[in-house]
């Protein structure tokens, strides 16, 4: 069906509607200030999280054409899962555009305007993990503080095979860098220091206004799910890239596990 899809169906432009996080940029001591090839080149000197942000506002300004040179700069990286170029190219040339790069997924928009998510291969362990959470998501999908899974498969192309879904559009969680800040300590707190330390900081801070309670208690149940159905992962959301909203506003968490 999705195969299916992907090869017949007449696309229309898709608009990317990512923002930009200038907050977390600044934060990691990197700037999206220069040429595609300086911040490249940036990434690679810094890595970590300052790199992370260098790669990202090179994928950013050097939008869909650079998107190759992206791949092909981190294809060795033993820490990134490598995604072909050939599917990069593939998507691309069908009007797929990039949302987003993890260390072991792309996310492209769809022309139907749902998220296509590519896993690169090069560790099978951390191909599991991500393979295992979406999953778990498909069998947990009337948890609204999951995504939707619409799709997943396998699939072939130019005899490679990658594990591909799709899934819904989620914004950004909030633009303001207290409220953003907040939550990575929040699912940081969650994750590592277990719930009683979790609500007593919601005592200390009290709760920002762009999320109301039944949200925070949302969320927090949805991580305590996956802790226990995914037991033997490391469940980290304190990167805020991993937790997204839902038009409606409602959070969701869109990757769970950090290997
Ligand atoms: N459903 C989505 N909607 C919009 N952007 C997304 C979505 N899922 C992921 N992204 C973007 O793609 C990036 C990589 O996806 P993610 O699932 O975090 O992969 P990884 O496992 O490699 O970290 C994210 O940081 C985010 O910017
Ligand atoms: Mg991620």
């Amino acid at each position: 069906m999705f195969i299916h899809e992907i090869f017949t169906e007449n696309f229309h432009d898709g608009k990317v509607r990512g923002k930009s996080r200038p907050g977390r940029v600044k934060r990691a001591g990197a700037s999206c200030d220069g040429s595609v090839t300086s911040l490249r080149a940036k990434a690679k000197k810094y890595g970590g999280e300052r790199g992370k942000m260098y790669h990202w506002c090179a994928n950013m300004k050097g939008g869909r054409k650079k998107v190759s040179e992206v791949n092909v700069d981190t294809a060795h990286d033993p820490e990134e899962l490598t995604v072909k170029q050939t599917f990069i190219d593939y998507f691309t040339s069908k009007g797929y555009k990039m949302l987003g790069e993890g260390r072991d997924q792309i996310a492209f928009l769809t022309p139907r305007q749902t998220v296509l998510k590519i896993l690169g291969f090069g560790d099978e362990q951390r191909e599991r993990a991500v393979e295992d959470y979406v999953n778990f998501f498909l069998e947990h999908q009337t948890n609204p503080y999951y995504p939707k899974i619409f799709n997943t498969q396998r699939f072939e192309h130019k005899g490679d095979s990658h594990f591909i879904y799709e899934t819904e559009y989620l914004e950004y969680v909030a633009n303001e860098e207290d409220t953003l800040d907040w939550l990575e300590t929040y699912m940081d707190l969650l994750a590592r220091g277990g719930p009683e330390q979790a609500e007593q900081f919601i005592e200390e801070e009290g709760i920002p206004s762009e999320f109301t309670e039944e949200d925070v208690r949302g969320v927090t149940q949805a991580t305590q799910e996956i802790q226990e159905k995914l037991a033997g992962y490391i469940v980290d959301l304190s990167n805020i890239e991993n937790i997204r909203r839902r038009k409606n506003g409602h959070l969701v968490i869109v990757d769970p596990i950090s290997l």
